[in-house]
């Protein structure tokens, strides 16, 4: 059984910097990758590359793609950069990553995953990521959480790893109440979301929503740390660490 494991682009990146990556935590991460033989499916959102030039030329909500060609391939251009950085240090880590360009499988009404199929099968790790797709005369953005949804329906993974900027979820945002409360362990029917801030992409509302359908398809849903590699070592291995487990 597969493993699908997403990396947020907030961890892999400097967020507000355009084009910057987070080399730091990148190495740490893939250092634990690297000692584990699970077999995987990677996604990485795309931060920086992505969230700040969407944003900039309007392209979050859905639409004709004629005479908007030039800002969606200068986007898909930017996260295929990343992935492309993404990729490279995976090797460097003896990491066998394999790039798959999200707009190279969203090509029809249903995702085409026979190229992730085929290199899971011969022991390599697909990376997909956060991306925009053209689709009869259309663009969208697809989030990395949407591909963990279809990815999740189509091979109906052990787990789906969520490594995000903070510990997990909490009763109330820990940001703005310091008496939030930490839940290590949630049934996904029994979470409320209040929605906050939006990027291109949605809400951590969105998002939520989002898990809550994986809940379907995968034994659970973890949402770890990303700044503590050791957390995500211990969850591969499958020992206690801090995190939320949604069932
Ligand atoms: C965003 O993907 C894709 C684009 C903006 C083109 P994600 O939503 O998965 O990225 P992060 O994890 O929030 O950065």
């Amino acid at each position: 059984m597969v493993i699908v494991l997403k990396l947020g682009g907030s961890i892999i990146t400097e967020k507000d910097s355009y084009r910057k990556i987070n080399e730091d935590a990148i190495v740490k991460l893939f250092d634990v990758l690297s000692k584990s033989r699970e077999k995987m499916v990677l996604i990485h959102g795309a931060g920086s590359f992505g969230h700040i030039l969407a944003l900039k030329h309007g392209l979050e909500k859905p639409g004709p793609s004629k005479g908007r060609e030039a800002s969606i391939s200068r986007v898909m251009s930017d996260v295929l950069a990343l992935d492309s950085a993404i990729v490279d240090k995976l090797n460097e880590k003896g990491v066998r990553g394999v790039a798959v360009p999200p707009h190279a499988i969203y090509h029809g009404s249903l995702p085409d995953f026979k190229i992730v199929e085929t290199l899971l099968a011969n022991g390599f790790i697909p990376v997909l990521y956060g991306d925009i797709i053209v689709y009869r005369g259309k663009y969208r953005i697809i989030s990395g959480d949407e591909i963990a949804l279809d990815l999740s329906r189509r091979f109906r993974p052990r787990s789906v790893v969520f490594v995000t900027d903070v510990d997990g979820l909490y009763d109330s945002d820990p940001k703005v109440n310091k008496r939030a409360k930490f839940i290590p362990k949630i049934r996904a029917s029994e979470i409320e979301v209040i929605d906050t801030k939006r990027d291109a992409t949605g809400s951590m509302a969105g998002k939520m929503e989002r898990i809550k359908k994986i809940v379907h398809y995968t034994g659970r849903v973890i949402i770890i740390n990303g700044k503590r590699p050791d957390r995500l070592s211990d969850s591969l291995e499958g020992k206690e660490t801090k995190s939320t487990v949604i069932t």
